[in-house]
């Protein structure tokens, strides 16, 4: 990352993995509902396959490999 962010939170697209949220945010279910993220910073799956969605629980790695893959 080149410069800090000057958003209340930023995202972070990871290569072939989850996206990264971090700073003052709100999460929320389709109907408007709030989702305890517990944490400022969090990682929400975009492949599909997470076990705990919408949160990341690393099974991108075993379905797209990692990083440097
Ligand atoms: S992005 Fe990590 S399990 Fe989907």
């Amino acid at each position: 990352m080149t410069d800090e962010p000057t958003a209340a939170a930023s995202i972070t697209v990871c290569h072939r993995g989850p996206l990264l949220i971090r700073g003052d945010f709100d999460l929320l279910d389709d109907e408007g509902n709030p989702i305890d993220a517990g944490r400022t910073t969090i990682a929400l799956c975009r492949c599909g396959h997470s076990g705990r969605k919408p949160f990341c629980d690393g099974t991108h790695k075993r379905i797209y490999g990692t990083a440097d893959d």
